[in-house]
């Protein structure tokens, strides 16, 4: 006999659209093996079993196989979007129809919206929030203190995420233990390095269809998510140009092969450019006004604070939409900028986001993060916790075994001389 599952409480665009979205996320499966694997041992080990979560994540085909691994483990999970511009409407149209998961996510919808979907979550009395960009926490540390004891852990997914979470923890607001699946090696080294490297160029030729190849691409950061988008467009023939504030990575721009220069001197070379930092209006009025006619800005930072769009705002005399997801600013010098996405992650509010492929090993540390939360539930010290290393080698191995590619293993010898520091010249 089949069953369909009770439709709960949701907040969904179009149920309508569950049949495609069902196709789309069986197709990102196919390369989601590590998931996988994890969801059928959760499914007979249950380890989230009676365990409240949140899932503060961009809502797309590949989010939709961590909430059913979730969802298999025996957790009563709840989803709701990390940004206003990145939810995939016919999957969380899916997962309410199909499996009968709690959505609170619309494509397009206001930040009011969010805010209120935020509350929702919360409202749900988790036991475990999975943030990205922390904004589950940030909100339940300044106004849920009565919700604080029935909190086992968080999971964090950014960089962003991580550096409010220093800054709650530092402040002694960080009162329960937050496990930073940023900066395990099976996540930043290809997620935000491939992943953003390829998904930011696949948003902006979706929005423009624009020919990188002889194009000046300024890129401002180069952590690993820069790192990616400098590769990825000088790969495409892109002349990439780089700004940076740390001056170790400057460095390795320019021994990556990449002009380094301030912002100030990159605005009039560049033809598109590329926020990537973290940190707020990294391109700003002056900046604007120094870049050719036609320029085209965006973002793949986090939050939609790096281009100061108010002040580009206030320096246009008209704004125009000129394709989906692309406006024209048309300032009173008589240039245009043109922006992309609103200034939100271009990856996500244009294309699909990061590739499932790497989003297996991203949402295989999520997923054995809240494995492992549970599994130490009081025993863990508030405050910021990396994935245990075991769990990173883990997932590289299953990752590798399902690429059919094979490592050497140590030789005793080999074992005995790492280990030991009286052999020397
Ligand atoms: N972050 C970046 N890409 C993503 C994706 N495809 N799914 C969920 N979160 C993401």
């Amino acid at each position: 006999m089949t069953t369909t599952p009770l439709r709960p409480r949701s907040e969904v665009r179009d149920l309508g659209l569950a049949a495609q979205g069902r196709q789309r996320i069986e197709w990102a499966g196919r390369e989601m093996p590590v998931l996988r694997q994890i969801r059928e041992r959760f499914a007979t080990e249950k380890p989230l079993a009676g365990i409240r979560l949140v899932a503060c994540c961009h809502v797309t085909t590949e989010t939709a196989h961590l909430a059913l691994a979730l969802q298999a483990g025996g957790a009563d999970a709840l989803l709701i979007a990390s940004n206003p511009l990145s939810t995939q409407d016919d999957v969380a149209a899916s997962l309410v129809a199909d499996h009968g998961i709690p959505v609170f996510a619309l494509k397009g919808e206001d930040n009011d919206t969010y805010h209120r979907h935020v509350q929702i979550a919360l409202d749900h009395r988790p036991n475990i929030i999975i943030d990205d960009g922390s904004d589950v926490t940030a909100t339940l540390v300044q106004e849920r203190s009565d919700q604080l004891s029935e909190i086992i852990g968080t999971t964090e997914e950014t960089t962003t995420g991580i550096v409010r979470l220093r800054a709650m923890f530092r402040d002694g607001v960080l009162s329960f233990p937050a496990i930073n699946v940023n900066d395990a090696d099976t996540k930043h080294f290809f997620d935000n390095r491939y992943g953003t490297g390829q998904s930011t160029l696949d948003g902006i030729i979706r929005a423009t269809n624009l020919l990188l190849a002889g194009k000046t691409l300024v890129i401002a950061g180069y952590g690993w998510c820069g790192k990616g988008v400098a590769l990825r467009g000088r790969g495409m023939g892109a002349n990439v140009i780089v700004t940076e504030i740390d001056p170790v990575r400057a460095i390795e721009a320019v021994m990556d092969g990449f002009r380094v220069m301030p912002m100030a001197d990159a605005a009039a070379e560049g033809d598109l450019f590329v926020t990537v930092t973290g940190n707020k209006h990294v391109i700003r009025p002056e900046h604007f006004a120094a870049m050719k006619d036609g320029a085209i800005v965006c973002n793949s930072g986090h939050f939609d604070i790096e281009i100061d769009l108010k002040s580009l705002g206030e320096q246009a005399t008209e704004v125009r939409d000129v394709r989906p997801f692309t406006q024209e600013y048309r300032l009173r010098s008589g240039k245009s900028v043109v922006v992309l996405g609103e200034g939100r992650l271009v990856n996500l509010a244009a294309a699909e986001g990061h590739p499932s492929a790497v989003m297996d090993m991203s949402f295989a540390n999520q997923a054995l993060a809240c494995e492992y939360l549970v599994k130490n539930k009081g025993q863990l010290a508030p405050g910021l916790h990396s994935i245990p290393e075991a769990i990173d080698k883990d997932i590289a191995r299953l990752k590798l075994a399902s690429m059919g590619v094979q490592v050497d293993s140590l030789t005793s010898g080999q074992i005995e001389y790492m280990n030991s520091w009286t052999s020397g010249t």
